[in-house]
């Protein structure tokens, strides 16, 4: 599985990034006993069944049965390779890599962390001014007349940018920081053709924007005054730790409330994701304007399967919906929209109509289709023959975007009906539609869903086995006995046997370096789930070393049983002959003596 890095950087970095503090940055633990556990971040649940195991540095979930090492939660989570979760952490312990030639990776790594640094301390430096200096009195008026609460306010950690050329300059010196990272943090420009520099964020009211870990890596400040010549809102430019198109503001925070709403809410900008806050609505997120990106998709995609578009009344917003429609497609996204009454934004409908009136909203909202058809109908005088075709065109086409006939079918006929014509002539005509050449790009389950039809699953292993493997992965003192005392043949399940045969051979080459050190070898999900459920204690076992004899006893004599029924059927063969028969019930005779052995257990 690691193919680009040696053994021994794995080893490093995995010493390096303690699966309880790599998994409790991204999401909170509890402490249960040796154990840590949370509600699993990978399925919906009301109960924490998400267990993180310290000394194995391992996590598994009882719910959904996911587990791995500290690699496999990055990369599940993160939704990335293998590769790239492991430069993430060899980043985080400051790690070089063997790929990153002459340092050049340090050099990126370390440039990183001072932007991040800036960033976080400047916020702190902004949060103060809006808080306590009494040129902030301007955004704190501003905030009290958009009805942001104390709370909100320092949830968000919004601040107020002095309205100056060189508070931010001088602000960096008197924290000695090098200018020119100030620079590269987007938070101060550079006068052409001198070494000058000035305030990029002015005057403004501040919004931290985080990553999904709560770092801030960029900002978005509004205009405070009523001057119409500056733009509304200024944004950090692109820097190594900020790319618009990649963040969701207020992700970070919302996260959990997705995942249990089962769906995300998008919206345009801050403020409006700050007023359904303040209304308890917490599954939400905002692409802050209103290009909606195929990684922004991704992104949701990790979470739930479903987003519920909430954009604002006026025309921009509404072509944006639409807009935003190829990349939710490709990504598999089921879309539905709520539309916010003209003249709102969502923000300031919660202000007229209230937390719940809003709710309501996204509850009633249609499937995306359903909200196109009326925007359509809405749009072109369905009673002419241009307004009939240009709602025609623009159906057929949204709708083969989904590739998928059903859905084309269903609406031709809804389609038909609104237009009040004949339900044949408009599925000849999306049938043009779709031959014209959309293709959809392909979604990236596609190739899973063939994948896992051609595969039989493997039925579950026994009780016994699981607990073999149980005692196995939680006590090592348990395997050298194991190795002289049990043949992996007796294990009927493939990829368990499989399992133990590399504990075994891990063990006899003396090269045993932990059960997360054995997931990199398992490339199968099937066998590093019965990896981490296994070697997740939930409560230790009284006498393991009799129990393990006992369940190698056991696996023994169903092994010898099974083998015992096929001799039987041998000799009721009436083709065989005397001798063949007689050395099948010699056989036979042999493993009930077997059966009859006891198998001493370990003495630790
Ligand atoms: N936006 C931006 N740059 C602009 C205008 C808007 O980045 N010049 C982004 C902001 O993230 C903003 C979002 O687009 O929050 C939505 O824009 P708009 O509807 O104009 O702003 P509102 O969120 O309604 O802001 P406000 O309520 O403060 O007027
Ligand atoms: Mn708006």
């Amino acid at each position: 599985m690691a193919g680009l890095f040696s053994e021994s950087t794995l080893e490093q970095i995995r010493a390096a990034s303690d699966i309880v503090d790599v998994i409790g940055s991204y999401i909170p633990l509890k402490k249960a006993g040796a154990n840590f556990t949370a509600l699993c971040p990978f399925h919906k649940e009301k109960s924490p069944s998400f267990n993180v195991n310290a000394s194995r540095q391992i996590f598994h979930c009882f719910g959904c049965h996911k587990g791995g090492d500290v690699f496999t939660f990055v990369k599940d989570y993160e939704n990335i390779s293998f590769v790239e979760a492991v430069k993430r952490l060899a980043d985080r312990a400051h790690i070089p890599l063997e790929t990153e030639k002459d340092g050049a990776g340090a050099e990126t790594r370390h440039l990183k962390d001072t932007l991040l640094q800036i960033h976080e301390q400047i916020t702190h430096r902004w949060q103060n001014a809006l808080e306590n200096d009494a040129a902030g009195q301007i955004a704190r008026d501003y905030l009290a007349k958009r009805g942001v609460s104390a709370e909100a306010v320092k949830l968000f950690r919004l601040g107020y940018a002095p309205d100056a050329w060189d508070d931010t300059v001088n602000w960096a010196k008197s924290k000695n920081f090098d200018i020119a990272d100030v620079e590269k943090a987007g938070l101060v420009i550079r006068k052409e053709e001198t070494d000058r520099y000035y305030d990029r964020f002015r005057g403004r009211l501040m919004f931290p924007i985080c990553d999904e870990q709560g770092r801030v890596i960029g900002f978005s400040g509004r205009v405070l005054s009523g001057d119409e010549k500056t733009a509304k809102y200024v944004n950090s430019p692109e820097t190594p730790i900020f790319t618009k198109s990649k963040v969701f503001f207020g992700l970070d925070k919302s996260k959990r409330a997705i995942l249990d709403a089962g769906h995300a809410i998008v919206c345009e900008g801050q403020l409006d994701l700050i007023a359904c806050y303040m209304a308890d609505v917490k599954n939400i997120v905002a692409p802050q304007g209103t290009a909606f990106t195929s990684d922004h998709a991704r992104i949701i995609k990790r979470y739930v399967n479903e987003v519920v578009l909430c954009f604002d009344s006026d025309n921009a917003g509404q072509n944006a919906a639409v807009r935003s429609l190829d990349s939710l497609l490709a990504s598999g996204l089921a879309v539905r929209v709520a539309v916010v009454p003209a003249p709102h934004d969502p923000d300031s409908f919660i202000k007229e109509n209230g937390g719940s009136a809003f709710v309501a909203l996204v509850q009633g909202a249609k499937g995306f289709f359903d909200y196109y058809l009326d925007r359509l109908l809405a749009q072109n005088d369905a009673s002419t023959d241009k307004g009939r075709q240009t709602v025609l065109h623009s159906m057929g086409e949204a709708l083969h975007k989904t590739g998928n006939a059903v859905t084309v079918d269903s609406f031709a006929q809804k389609t038909a009906l609104r237009l009040g014509v004949n339900p044949e002539s408009v599925r000849a005509e999306f049938k043009k539609i779709g031959r014209a050449g959309f293709r959809p790009a392909p979604s990236a389950g596609t190739e899973e869903a063939e994948e896992s039809e051609s595969v039989e699953p493997e039925a579950l292993p026994t009780l016994h086995e699981t607990w073999l493997l149980k005692y196995l992965l939680l006590h090592d003192e348990l395997v050298p006995w194991a190795v002289e005392n049990l043949a992996p043949e007796w294990i009927e399940h493939g990829t368990l046997r499989a399992i133990v045969e590399w504990r075994f051979r891990a063990a006899t080459e003396g090269n045993w370096r932990g059960v997360a050190a054995m997931l990199d070898a398992f490339e199968s999900d099937t066998a590093r789930q019965l990896i981490t459920q296994a070697a997740t204690n939930e409560k230790a076992v009284p006498n393991p070393a009799i129990q393990i004899a006992d369940v190698a006893t056991r696996l023994r004599n169903l092994h010898i049983e099974a083998h015992r029924a096929t001799l039987r059927q041998q000799v009721q063969n009436p083709a065989i002959d005397d001798a063949a028969r007689a050395a099948l019930l010699r056989e036979d005779h042999e493993l009930r003596v077997l059966k009859q052995a006891p198998i001493p257990p370990p003495q630790v």
